[in-house]
């Protein structure tokens, strides 16, 4: 294990998840970049688009102010990325910020600014269009960086995770891609196109999303992926197939995941889940297929892995979603320990588990309950 002195090292390029059970008799492996610095896939294009601007001496350290759209995950990496580099940072952001990724932005000290108006659509977007229009009409040092429209934004999913992908997994016969802004579907799109052109690309989509089809709009509850305006960025050519999943159906992939497979992941992943699932009867022995995994589940506690919330929003009895027979391999402790620390040459050995009786146990909380 190196030791790091940079937080950007901590962006993990091979760390895949072999998940049993839910592609049939295909091998599924879950990309997984929630464990990145600032906790999602974001940091990759948030690192992108600040480059590319300073290739083009838009931005000045101590005097630009980056601004961006975001309740979420683009929010957080660009406040981390902003306070390496020297920008003061600017989120805006509408009343449905959850407090933790507020907190969050402004711990790496980017400023949170909530619009409270709503659009003439019911919602906050064109609002926070709108505002961030205005400030930059009155700021000459203020830089937008539009993620919806930024050719960096996928450019980062190209260069960066679709190498990762095709360096570590020799042969992908399926690639299921959630997409919100689409920087990562479209960007891996164009790099599997010039270097892996069998591969079939799965777009998910939640319910209710326009960005490929206008027709469908409906409610969504569960951020990240979907919206409510087609993205500059979204081409639909080049994708084998478009699938529309429930959310509900997210919901109920997501706490199987948690229960089951002991993988606590966020609302994208588990749409994207759903749509592996809902295709396993297709994948024949010889399949492999990669799902990315944008973020984890710890930022829906109090939404898709609250029961209160599930049965508020859903009406879906909670009790539904107590499947919980596990599926992953009981390990010696030990194993696990000599796993994670191989004894080297001369270095000190780790120290074996205690061995723990069953009677001490009992005597203790006896003692201590007396
Ligand atoms: C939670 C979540 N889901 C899905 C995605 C994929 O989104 P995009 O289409 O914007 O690349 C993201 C963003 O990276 C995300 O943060």
């Amino acid at each position: 294990m190196p030791i790091l002195t940079n937080p950007l090292d901590l962006i993990f390029h091979n760390l895949f998840f072999d998940v049993q059970g839910i592609a049939g008799r295909g091998q599924l492996l879950l990309k997984l970049e929630g464990y990145n610095v600032t906790g999602s896939i974001k940091i990759k294009p948030a690192l992108f688009m600040i480059n590319e601007l300073e290739r083009r001496g838009v931005l000045e350290p101590c005097r630009s102010t980056v601004i961006e759209s975001s309740s979420g995950n683009l929010g957080i990496a660009l406040a981390l990325v902003c306070a390496l580099r020297g920008y003061a940072f600017i989120c805006i952001s509408d009343p449905n910020i959850s407090p933790t990724n507020r907190r969050s932005i402004e711990a790496y000290g980017g400023k949170v600014v909530i619009v409270e108006h709503k659009d003439p659509q019911g919602g906050y977007l064109a609002s926070r269009i709108e505002h961030i229009r205005g400030l930059l009409a009155e700021n000459p040092d203020y830089v937008w960086l539009n993620q919806y429209a930024n050719p960096a934004n996928l450019q980062a999913h190209a260069d960066w995770t679709a190498l990762e992908i095709l360096n570590e997994v020799p042969k992908v016969t399926h690639l299921y891609v959630g997409s919100g802004t689409t920087g990562t579907l479209m960007g891996l799109t164009r790099r599997f196109a010039e270097l892996s052109p069998e591969t079939r690309i799965i777009a998910v989509e939640p319910e209710g999303s326009v960005t490929f089809d206008e027709t469908r709009a409906g409610r969504r509850l569960i951020p990240g992926i979907g919206t409510s305006r087609r993205p500059e960025l979204a081409d639909p050519a080049g994708l084998d197939r478009i699938v529309y999943v429930p959310e509900v159906d997210t919901i109920r992939m997501c706490h199987k995941l948690a229960r089951r497979h002991g993988l606590l992941l966020g609302g994208s992943t588990g749409s994207v889940l759903a749509a592996v699932a809902a295709d396993a009867e297709s994948f024949d022995a010889g399949s492999t297929i990669v799902a990315v995994s944008p973020d984890l589940g710890d930022k829906y506690l109090e939404t898709i892995f609250s029961p209160d919330w599930v049965k508020a929003s859903y009406g879906v009895n909670p009790a539904v979603l107590s499947d919980s027979t596990p599926v992953a391999p009981c390990e010696p402790l030990g194993s696990i320990i000599a796993r994670h620390s191989p004894p080297k040459p001369g270095r000190l050995r780790s120290a074996p588990p205690p061995a723990v009786r069953r009677e001490a146990v009992r005597e203790r909380v006896h003692e201590e309950g007396a």
